[in-house]
């Protein structure tokens, strides 16, 4: 099932925008057109990736510094060595609409 979470006009590229959806936060991001949705969880120890710093594609996670893709949200570096979830992403008429997995 698909979520609304917000107009894609909303979206600056590569600004990573929280979301909870269904009881679980996730962060949606623009990036070279598309929009991506991981989770804003880090597998090192579950922080919060939403305040980290974002150099291109990647956020670092502010606790220990564990990187991840924000398209599939692969772990990049250590400390963490896990995937956090990626979820699926339209864009219908202008409204961005996420559906989790599991
Ligand atoms: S909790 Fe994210 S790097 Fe440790």
């Amino acid at each position: 099932m698909y979520h609304s979470v917000c107009n894609l006009s909303d979206l600056k590229p590569n600004v990573p925008v929280t979301f909870e959806v269904d009881d679980r936060f996730v962060l949606v991001t623009l990036i070279d057109g598309e929009v991506y949705c991981i989770d804003d969880v880090c597998t090192h120890d579950g922080g919060t990736l939403g305040e980290g710093e974002v150099d291109g594609n990647c956020i670092a996670c502010p606790r220990h510094g564990a990187k991840f893709d924000l398209r599939s949200g692969d772990a990049l570096c250590m400390p963490a060595t896990e995937p956090t979830c990626s979820h699926d992403v339209k864009v219908d008429s202008g409204t961005v609409l996420v559906q989790l997995r599991d």
